[in-house]
């Protein structure tokens, strides 16, 4: 494999170190895991220090920082605000669909924050009651963030593309006592009312929670509904008007600040838990030593705040490490066009942008030259960061030819919030092979296994685990659902957490991850379940079989295609009820899921204890190549599946090509 660009560091940051320290950093860490983050924690404000930096006995696997008092919004904006950053822009928001720029400082961003974590308590939010915030790209959602982390209520954004069931399925789990949301969200192509896939959502939600706060948007406000409903601006201008302090209230490090719900092998998200301390800890380590971003500096994140990128990387870690945050209300193309990243980068002297590939892929479907980089200032610019779903060498290697400055993939997922590998900057860059995702992170003791759970040699594909305890930041546990923790990361291979990611580490120690093992598709960066949607195509009248696989994307990477099998005697033609089943995953799942292919096809093929063979299915749609599997029933099948993906214009038409 070709050896990646590799970048004179000193022109990139004089102060960055030529001869990387990853190796020394590493190896300090595995010969003293607690020393290395109790060092780590000394950049955090404690209240009260912790009596162990890691308990075994603890929660499933162990916890981190027992017996401390911490409070991650006095972190994050008291200690800037009240220190020597006070006047210093926190967040910036440019929205290009609004036309809107702003900025608010340490000092603004602790009023608004008060202000709000005042309103919650009024509502009676205290410490350990849960809030959904289910709001567009807007500083109010970050503001929500930061009150409920104030008062020590645990926070749950739910992505604003999803549609009223799912959220509905979160607010049954959550429970929350208030839901913070908006009249719309603005895409590209349409404004998107909030409130009634919110009213929805709290209809079809067996838990009704006490009180909604509603920030109205004055490009389409809404109706609130009486009794229920407050409006934020209202009740953030009266807090502010009686002037009352809420100061940060100190809370167990071990106490959880947020759930973020991520998708599960079926339509029931799993409720990632992050904890306080060791997430506040394992962020600002990265901020220098991974992404060599300074205090002071500009860090963007392109990402949402519905997702875990935008949790850790537009929202905390930034602000734990005393950056500004860019807040980006648009799309990197057509909001106008596919110059905006470049323009936002130039206007607020971003230092490093993080992103997703498809974002990159997008752009260069648009402008393949890189014509529009070229109207704009990057000299600030210093590196592009990668993540999401694997990065492909075509894009990275166009990128790098675009706007010379490294382009660097690294590897993480929801449970763990924050990477668990990586090319650190900050400790020293290595030479990386294109489509590797970096070396493991200290912290990580990355392992692959074949399925027996045996360690397999250099180069050889298999699954990824992680050696426990799993480090600081990353998930404890699954809200109130310590068994479904255990089942689905830590029983299939004891000792290790599964990342359901296969991979392969390469004999230089560098990680390539290549697939998921489970049912979970990435599309456009965004993890989604093909199980989940087939529990809601499965719900149609019509259909007696239905089976959802992912398909190769030049833009998305991937997007779903599900095989519907009808039921005898149905009136309407199969081009009806496929429509039918695309407006069904929109309403249920939300217009996230991309979902917009559906295939009628006569049988599924399945093994002959009735296993439905997905992954020749795929192959088959992906052109790949495909062997008939031995327990297959009818192999006649494949070539039905074959036919029908062929009049979609999808894969190869022919007889089974790999047999
Ligand atoms: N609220 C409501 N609807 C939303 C939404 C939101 N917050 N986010 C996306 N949607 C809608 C879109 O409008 C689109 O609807 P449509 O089917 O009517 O066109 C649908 O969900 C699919 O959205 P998306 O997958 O984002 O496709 P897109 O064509 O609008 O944009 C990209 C494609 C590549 C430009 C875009 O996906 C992107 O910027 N991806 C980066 C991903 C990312 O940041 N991931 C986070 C990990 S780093
Ligand atoms: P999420 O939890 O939404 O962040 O998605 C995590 C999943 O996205 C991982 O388990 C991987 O399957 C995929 N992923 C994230 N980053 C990368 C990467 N750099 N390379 C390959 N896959 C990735």
């Amino acid at each position: 494999m070709p050896s990646r660009l590799l970048f004179n560091q000193e022109t990139i940051d004089a102060g960055r170190p030529k001869l990387s320290n990853y190796h020394a950093g590493y190896e300090r860490w595995k010969k003293d895991p607690e020393g290395f983050w109790a060092d780590a924690a000394q950049e955090i404000d404690w209240f009260t220090p912790w009596e162990k930096v890691f308990d075994p006995d603890e929660g499933v696997y162990g916890r981190w920082f027992t017996g401390a008092l911490c409070n991650t919004c006095y972190n994050a904006i008291d200690r800037h605000a009240d220190g020597e950053r006070g006047d210093q822009p926190a967040l910036i928001f440019d929205s290009p669909v609004t036309d809107t720029k702003q900025s608010f400082s340490f000092k603004d961003m602790k009023v608004e924050v008060s202000a709000l974590a005042a309103v919650l308590q009024d509502s009676g939010v205290g410490k350990g009651d849960r809030v959904i915030i289910y709001m567009p790209m807007v500083p109010e959602a970050v503001f929500a963030m930061l009150a409920c982390a104030r008062i020590g209520a645990v926070h749950s954004v739910v992505f604003g593309g999803f549609a009223s069931a799912e959220l509905a399925t979160r607010i049954d789990d959550a429970m929350p006592k208030v839901i913070i949301s908006a009249s719309c969200g603005i895409e590209p192509s349409r404004v998107v009312a909030y409130k009634p896939l919110l009213d929805d959502a709290i209809k079809i939600a067996r838990y009704k929670p006490d009180r909604c706060v509603i920030l109205q948007r004055e490009v389409q406000p809404c109706n609130l509904t009486e009794g229920r409903d407050i409006d934020y601006a209202e009740a953030v201008a009266s807090a502010r008007a009686t002037g009352r302090e809420v100061p940060c209230l100190p809370v167990a490090a071990i106490d959880p600040l947020y759930i973020l719900y991520t998708s599960g092998t079926t339509g029931r998200p799993k409720g990632v838990v992050r904890d306080n301390g060791s997430h506040m800890v394992a962020l600002k380590w990265s901020m220098w030593n991974e992404y060599g971003v300074k205090p002071g500096e500009v860090f963007w994140a392109a990402s949402d705040v519905g997702w875990v990128v935008g949790h850790s990387y537009i929202v905390y870690a930034p602000l734990l490490h005393g950056c500004t945050t860019v807040l980006f209300e648009g799309k990197p193309v057509g909001t106008p066009d596919a110059g905006t990243f470049w323009r936002v980068i130039a206007e607020h002297g971003v230092v490093a942008l993080f992103t997703a590939p498809t974002a990159l892929r997008a752009i260069k479907a648009q402008d393949p030259e890189g014509v529009l980089s070229q109207a704009y200032d990057l000299s600030k610019f210093r590196t592009l960061f990668l993540a999401g779903e694997r990065a492909d060498p075509d894009t990275v290697k166009w990128a790098e030819g675009q706007i010379k400055v490294p382009v660097i993939d690294h590897w993480w997922q929801t449970e763990t919030g924050s990477p668990i590998s990586h090319n650190p900057v900050g400790l020293g860059m290595l030479s990386v092979k294109y489509g590797s995702s970096g070396v493991p992170m200290p912290g990580y003791d990355v392992r692959i296994l074949d399925d027996a759970g045996h360690e397999v040699e250099a180069g050889t594909l298999g699954n990824v685990a992680i050696k426990l305890p799993l480090p600081p930041a990353c998930l404890p546990t699954l809200w109130n659902a310590d068994q479904r923790f255990r089942e689905a990361y830590l029983v299939e291979y004891p000792g290790y957490y599964k990342t359901a990611d296969a991979g392969y580490l390469d004999a230089d120690g560098l990680l390539f991850i290549m697939a998921r093992t489970d049912d979970i598709i990435n599309v456009a960066g965004h993890r989604l379940s093909t199980g989940g949607m087939e529990e809601v195509i499965a719900e149609h009248r019509d259909v007696a079989e239905c089976a959802v696989i992912g398909i190769a994307d030049e833009m998305k990477g991937q997007v779903p295609c599900g095989f519907l099998v009808l039921n005898a005697g149905v009136a309407r033609t199969p081009a009806e009820v496929e429509a039918e089943i695309v407006a069904l995953v929109r309403k249920k799942i939300g217009p996230v899921a991309s979902f917009k292919i559906a295939v009628t096809v006569k049988r599924l093929p399945k093994t002959r204890s009735g296993k439905i063979l997905r992954g020749t299915m795929q192959s088959i749609a992906n052109n790949k190549e495909w062997k008939l599997p031995p327990t297959i029933d009818d192999p006649a099948i494949l070539d039905e599946i074959a036919a029908a993906l062929s009049q979609h214009g999808i894969g190869a038409w022919g007889p089974s090509n790999g047999v």
